[in-house]
């Protein structure tokens, strides 16, 4: 297979630069590893945020401001500018493409307020936003000649004399390793928090292949202690009840009724102060109430049909249970703020990249808009690549090697239960790395990861079957998970601060004298890990900025 450019994950950052890079006039390939709709785009529901025209009482220094504040004094402030003030031009886009946002009396797009802001800043379809804008964004690939390959696994990335030359893949079907040359690359395949499985809002899938793969290939990562939890989840399902069910008024109660947060603080701080108000033994509820049928039919029909399938609550007429889960993660693959990363010719967008603007943590909202966003930066840059480069030949030791990799755990013989241990990380890291953390429950959670290590090798398929084995994908993916819980858990013990979502018991303030700096794991020769700190210079113009916005 030969494509001028092969994009790597289908949700709205993968989508839009597979279109980005057709609309160039390029040959474009889209891999996805199951359905193109399940990627956790689709999931994230209340909206995408923008300053329009239209708006009331804002403005993109105002939602620059609010990005920044709420990251923690970590975000690059060229690029939280450059996505904000690109914002506009993006809804009117997706809304020409025909994604049909909910609009005012007036036939203006409507907006709501969303955590960590006090505007209505955030456009959106009822509660499903992202599946929405998804669809439409497949649609139009789809018409303009994107040639989508849908269970297809990517296993790395192949370079030839240290130049990107393509990728080699598992296909599903016939459990195949093959290979697609290309002259660029794109990852989008999405996040980690579904490794904290049975606690995470994330498809079952989310396992963070890319930043494995891309850890592997010796590609910095950075930030990769900062996990969201989204603090409204359905109690012992992990189901997301959007933050548009807050954002249109629903409140946060406890078994008495009693209000007792700020129900549009920013996420970090809304898990922390529900999982303290758990820890004292209250129950917590999401209270829809007094909204009334209209407007929950109207706006937020997901969260109660979840309500109803998934606890058996109509919210109506009764209170939610919810929970906090991971839901999103700030760490990413190393990249500049035109998306390109330490290999020439690859680029990365979207969950998987850290591109500069969530921080330490990010704002609901701010996800969407940053996939469809530098989705559209890494298409445009992959195809200005891409005209100015040649095809290298594929290295076939190393599809060879991979293939042998794949037999070795299709043919061997099983030891250990796969499901269980999933399961069994998720817990030890909702317990050991969630969203209270100390060095003693961190290190813990390494030592099992290690654990977990040793014991993945005697891991191989029951069913040998050849064809769609899910068994061979799981196996896979929790080798993934585990070499990105080995980088997340190094960073988070090396964090000796509190900042955003990362919140040390042992080190509860902020320290700006030592950190405030970005985290970077790279893989050394072997399977060690080396941790540094970079200094964070768009920070410190980010604080004179700040004066100059405070001085006027
Ligand atoms: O709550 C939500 O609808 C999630 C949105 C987001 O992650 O941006």
């Amino acid at each position: 297979m030969l494509y001028d450019v092969v994009v790597v994950g289908s949700g709205i950052s993968g989508l839009y630069a597979a279109l980005y890079a057709r609309r160039a006039g390029l040959s474009v390939a889209l891999i996805c590893k199951s359905n193109p709709l399940r990627s956790n785009s689709a999931v994230a529901s209340g909206g995408i945020n923008a300053v329009l025209k239209t708006t009331h009482r804002d403005s993109c220094r105002e939602h620059i401001g609010d990005t920044m504040n709420g990251a923690g004094e970590l975000a690059r402030f060229s690029s939280v500018s450059a996505m904000v003030t690109g914002a506009e031009e993006i809804i009117r886009e997706l809304q020409s493409m025909g994604v049909a946002f909910d609009c005012r009396n007036d036939g203006e797009i409507a907006q709501r307020p969303f955590g960590g802001t006090k505007s209505s800043r955030t456009c959106y379809i009822a509660d499903k936003t992202g599946a929405a804008i998804t669809q439409t964004l497949l649609v139009q690939c789809r018409k303009e000649g994107v040639k989508i390959f849908q269970n297809h696994v990517m296993l790395s990335i192949a370079t030839f004399k240290e130049q990107l030359s393509g990728i080699t893949i598992l296909r599903r079907k016939d459990s195949q390793v093959i290979a697609f040359a290309c002259k660029s690359l794109i990852l989008a395949g999405g996040g980690y928090a579904g490794i904290y499985r049975g606690h995470s809002t994330n498809s079952q899938e989310s396992s963070g292949d890319m930043l494995a793969i891309a850890l592997r290939s010796k590609m910095r990562l950075v930030n990769m202690e900062f996990v969201q939890f989204h603090p409204t989840t359905l109690a012992g399902s992990g189901t997301l009840i959007s933050e548009a069910s807050r954002g249109e008024g629903a409140y946060i109660v406890d078994e008495t009724g009693t209000r007792f947060t700020d129900e549009l603080a920013t996420r970090d701080k809304l898990a922390r102060a529900i999982m303290r108000h758990q820890a004292e033994g209250h129950s917590v509820y999401l209270d829809f109430r007094h909204l009334g049928e209209e407007l929950i039919e109207k706006k937020l029909p997901s969260a109660r049909k979840h309500a109803l399938n998934g606890a058996g609550v109509d919210i109506l007429s009764e209170l939610l249970p919810i929970t906090p889960a991971a839901h999103y993660t700030m760490g990413g693959i190393w990249s500049r703020s035109d998306t390109s990363t330490d290999i020439p010719n690859l680029f990365v967008c979207g969950e998987c990249a850290y591109s500069g603007v969530h921080g330490a943590n990010r704002l609901g909202g701010n996800s969407l808009l940053e996939a469809a966003y530098f989705g559209r930066v890494a298409g445009i840059e992959a195809s200005r690549a891409a005209k100015k480069s040649e095809f290298h030949p594929i290295d076939y030791a190393l599809v060879d090697k991979e293939a042998r990799y794949i037999e070795m755990i299709l043919e061997g013989e099983n030891r250990f239960n796969i499901n269980t241990m999933r399961r069994n990380l998720g817990n030890n890291l909702y317990n050991n790395a969630g969203i209270y953390r100390t060095h003693d429950s961190l290190a813990d959670a390494l030592e099992y990861v290690h654990y977990l290590m040793t014991m993945s090798s005697g891991l191989c398929c029951i069913n040998k079957e050849r064809s769609d084995n899910v068994e061979l994908l799981s196996i896979i993916e929790f080798r993934n998970s585990l070499t990105v819980a080995e980088a997340m858990l190094m960073c988070a013990l090396a964090r000796e601060e509190s900042r955003g979502s990362h919140y040390r018991e042992d080190f509860p303030h902020s320290d700006n004298k030592d950190y405030q700096a970005n985290t970077i794991v790279k893989r050394l020769a072997g399977t060690f890990l080396r941790i540094t700190f970079e200094g964070n210079l768009s920070s410190d113009w980010w604080h004179r900025i700040r004066r100059f916005f405070h001085a006027q």
